[in-house]
């Protein structure tokens, strides 16, 4: 990880914390409007309808109000591809997107995305079962070990190229430096996206 990505000045992690912070508290704003008399808004452990659009699936689903996106996904939706590393902000092993912008599932209230287009890694691959050129390029290129990074590895590498931000090897460390691998894959992985990249921009 470089220095820059540390020092939190406009790094892509310090970026994806303080908006997925801040998406929170909205959210937690949108969902507590101001009640008329004798109404009480929702609160700790209050189940709520909600409904998610997930990989192009509606799904409606009774949770508490403050269940992040990636237990409602994980628990709710049975979509278990999304993995929970640090449960705070901190690794990237949740990443999702989010209307083609990347997210820390972990960080997100699901109660702020109804509506929203949510896209997972079980939603990546072709309706024919063709996998995305991302998933194929991290096979190709070993870019794994135990693979317990590698869902959130590849939806932020998506999202890395469809940025612009994957031009060269030291911008992909950088725009990837959210994205933590205790397996220490990340030349495969700068492998990898350099290989995807091209086969992106001719689908
Ligand atoms: S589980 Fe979300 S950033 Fe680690
Ligand atoms: S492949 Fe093991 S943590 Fe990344």
């Amino acid at each position: 990880m470089s220095a820059a990505s540390q020092s939190g000045g406009g790094s892509r992690r310090s970026f994806l914390t303080t908006s997925a912070a801040s998406t929170m508290s909205l959210s937690l704003l949108d969902r507590a409007p101001a009640q008329p008399a004798g109404q009480v808004a929702p609160g700790r452990g209050d189940v709520v309808p909600l409904s998610l659009k997930v990989n192009g699936q509606e799904h409606r689903f009774g949770a508490d109000v403050r269940t992040t996106l990636l237990d409602a996904l994980r628990e709710h939706l049975g979509l278990t591809g999304s993995k929970k590393g640090c449960d705070h902000g901190q690794c990237g092993a949740c990443t999702v997107l989010v209307d083609d912008r990347r997210v820390l599932s972990c960080l997100s209230l699901a109660a702020s995305l109804e509506g929203r287009d949510i896209v997972t890694i079980e939603g990546l691959a072709g309706a024919d079962g063709e996998l995305h050129p991302m998933q194929q390029a991290f096979i190709d290129h070993d870019a794994f070990q135990c693979g317990y990074c590698t869902p959130g590895q590849i939806m932020s590498a998506v999202a890395c190229v469809n940025e612009g931000h994957a031009n060269t090897d030291v911008d992909i460390r950088e725009y990837m430096s959210g994205n933590l691998c205790r397996c220490a894959a990340y030349p495969n992985i700068v492998d990898a996206i350099n290989q995807a990249k091209s086969q992106m921009k001719e689908t």
